[in-house]
């Protein structure tokens, strides 16, 4: 198996400065010397500030992530198709609609994304405007077709391929969502009670029953806001690193695992690099989990 290391520096999906930042930081801790020599890379581009023309009130800046994420679909596909596994680095979540809508074109998989938030909203729900709260609605067909439609017409994601982890702060629009499609929810509390291992064990049958293959998207504010100062919108009653890593380490295990995602680190934000140390060391586990398998002789 090869990697492929993606880069997205994406900010135009919420509205604060310093996200764009996050992959330039992670390679700044060293992550290059992590990955294995053989890793193909890639930076997804990102339009200039300058040529940001679009600022709607429900869809903030929309042409500026509509442009990279775009572009990260189909590099996304590419990777796939040639057999690499992806690691895609943001960026806010916004980039997500490119990641989903690139999965899609190598045919159905599911999602476990973990994240405070459900990421649901449309134009119309959304509190804010900002596209980083979308990126799920838009991979179900909901909302703006601008959104809907990248990499193609037919939906990316169906409702019954998503499972939700450490979900906490969800608006109302959002909810009557998660309720209407019975979307499939795994809270902070239940990890904690029930443990990693029962409810990733859970979250994977349950997805196995649907579909053969799964990628994880993983919001540095699922991590409990006293952990992630250098995140933009932290949330009280996260996941510990120690959860979070035994999250990212039962997904690693998995042969029908096919991306990774990690999202939202702040540099900016941050105190101290707290943030991006603890995102570093969130990676590390990724990729280490990984490599042991494969010297411990998995077939790839
Ligand atoms: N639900 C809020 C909104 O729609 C916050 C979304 C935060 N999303 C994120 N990927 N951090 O604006
Ligand atoms: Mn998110
Ligand atoms: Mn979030
Ligand atoms: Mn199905």
């Amino acid at each position: 198996m090869q990697w492929s290391y993606i880069h997205v520096p994406l900010r135009y999906g919420q509205g604060k400065l310093g996200v764009d930042q996050g992959p330039a930081k992670l390679n700044e801790l060293g992550m290059e010397k992590l990955l294995p020599t053989e890793t193909v890379k890639h930076t997804i581009r990102v339009l200039p500030e300058s040529e940001i023309r679009e600022n709607e009130e429900h869809l903030k800046r929309v042409d500026g992530v509509l442009h990279t994420v775009t572009e990260l679909a189909e590099v996304v596909h590419r990777e796939i198709t040639a057999n690499r596994f992806p690691l895609i680095v943001g960026g806010d979540h916004s980039m997500a609609i490119g990641t989903l809508a690139g999965l899609a074109q190598t045919g159905p998989y599911g999602v476990i994304w973990v994240d405070a938030h459900a990421d649901l909203n449309t134009g119309e729900t959304s509190p804010s405007g900002n596209i980083h709260g979308m990126p799920l609605a838009a991979a179900m067909g909901m909302g703006d077709v601008r959104l809907t439609e990248v990499g193609g017409r037919e939906p990316k994601l169906s409702p019954e391929h998503l499972v939700y982890i450490a979900l906490r702060d969800i608006d109302e629009g959002e909810m009557n969502e998660i309720n209407r499609l019975g979307i499939k929810v795994i809270t902070v509390e239940e990890v904690r009670t029930r443990g990693v291992d029962v409810i990733m064990q859970e979250a994977l049958s349950y997805l196995r029953e649907r579909v053969n293959r799964f990628y994880i998207s993983f919001d540095m504010d699922s991590l409990d806001a006293s952990l992630v100062p250098g995140t933009g919108t932290p949330v009280d009653g996260g996941l510990t690193e120690v959860e979070a890593k035994a999250i990212l380490t039962e997904a690693m295990k998995a042969d029908d695992l096919i991306a990774v995602e990690l999202v939202e680190l702040n540099p900016s934000l941050d105190r101290d690099n707290m943030t991006a140390n603890l995102a570093y060391r969130l990676c590390e586990t990724i990729i280490k989990s990984k490599e042991n398998l494969l010297l411990e002789g998995e077939t790839v």
